[in-house]
């Protein structure tokens, strides 16, 4: 049997440093847990236009689709800024997105014991918070056609469609009611039903999946501002989340703030099952390219190694080495190793890119 394959897709500012960290995992899995896995590299976001002149190459498209996994560092900087639409780097993470179909995005917002007190909430608010939100990602107002800026009674106007299938909102909740039988066993799913048509159709959908199919889930329902004020209340009345790709993009990052640091936390992209019923996948840090920081040795890697331990328990049925990589995160930042966004500014001297690396692979030895 051929080995599980991954393609490493870094990218810009900070995504090829703290690539290197998650180089040295994989490598420690392969000779410690004889865990072998077909690696190979490629170019997204800016380092794939400066090469090609497109965020994308077909040919990096098309061995996306072939691997089991796509691990992504980030993308995106200033020195692209100016570029057309069409070609800007976040183009290259859309693309991959939406040609893979990965429809499920689980963004974990998990607070850290040892990270509590960096939280801009109090610690009490925070302490122990587990929420998993399931943001649609291929489809809503990020792809919705008509789109585009046109000419209207000599102004120009600005165009973007929130358009869902019923089919759509019921592969995404199905994935939310599967995940939260698997955690706490609550679901909330929020829309904005109050204004949106599509919200009163996903509110419809999720309802009747819920009582044909997850009548054991408890299912509830919140509109999406008020979800946001929630998170900021009382971050720990949520377990699951499921909602559409625009509400996901905004409530996942203040979700991901209250833990602590956006430098922490993974993401996984799951799309429709392959031949050998793996999903099409990719793993990304929800954290961007930080192109202030990039090339510093600044940068914290643990959210893509965090990544990577979901690309081990979601893709390549590694459970246990999952929990051990994330047990190993765990224990690093329980013995005190910061990186730079982990502490006051002006506090003790942090650890480097590498050395919160290191500190894994030692935590990761000290396992066996
Ligand atoms: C995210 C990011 C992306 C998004 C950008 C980089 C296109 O903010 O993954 O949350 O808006 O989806
Ligand atoms: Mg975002």
């Amino acid at each position: 049997m051929s080995n599980p394959s991954l393609l490493i897709l870094a990218g810009d500012g900070i995504g090829p440093e703290v690539m290197v960290e998650v180089r040295k995992i994989i490598d420690w899995f392969d000779a410690k847990r004889d865990l072998k896995i077909d690696v190979t590299e490629d170019l997204v976001g800016g380092a794939a236009y400066d090469k090609h002149g497109t965020p994308l190459h077909d040919d990096t498209m098309a061995k996306a689709q072939e691997v089991d996994a796509v691990l992504l560092g980030a993308v995106g900087g200033p020195a692209y800024d100016d570029l057309d639409f069409s070609i800007k780097p976040e183009r290259g993470l859309l693309r991959l997105r939406k040609e893979m179909d990965l429809f499920a995005n689980l963004r974990p917002a998990q607070c850290f014991d040892a990270l509590a007190d960096f939280s801009s909430l109090k610690k009490e608010l925070v302490a122990g918070l587990d929420i998993m939100i399931v943001r649609e990602l291929t489809s809503g107002s990020y792809f919705g056609e008509p789109r585009g800026i046109f000419k209207e009674n000599g102004e120009r106007v600005g165009i973007n469609t929130q358009r869902y299938t019923e089919s759509e909102i019921d592969r995404v909740a199905r994935s939310a009611f599967e995940l939260a039988r698997k955690r706490d066993n609550r679901l909330c799913s929020v829309e904005k039903a109050n204004v949106m048509e599509s919200g009163i159709l996903w509110r419809e959908v999720v309802t009747k999946i819920g009582a044909e199919d997850y009548p054991d889930v408890e299912l509830s329902h919140m509109y999406a501002d008020n979800c946001a004020m929630q998170l900021v209340r009382n971050p720990k009345q949520f377990d699951t989340i499921v909602t559409d790709n625009l509400f996901g993009d905004i409530l996942s990052d203040c979700a991901a703030m209250l833990t602590g640091s956006l430098g922490m936390l993974p993401s996984a992209s799951l799309g429709v099952p392959m031949e050998n019923g793996k999903p099409k996948a990719m793993y990304e840090p929800v954290h961007g390219s930080a192109p202030d920081i990039a090339g510093q040795g600044k940068a914290n890697p643990c959210a893509t190694i965090l990544s990577f331990a979901m690309a081990l328990r979601y893709s390549y049925d590694q459970g246990a080495e999952a929990d051990r990589l994330e047990a190993a995160v765990e224990k690093v930042l329980a013995d005190g190793v910061r990186t730079a966004d982990l502490m006051q500014a002006g506090a003790a001297k942090p650890a480097s890119t590498s050395e919160m690396g290191n500190a894994v692979i030692k935590a990761l030895d000290e396992s066996l």
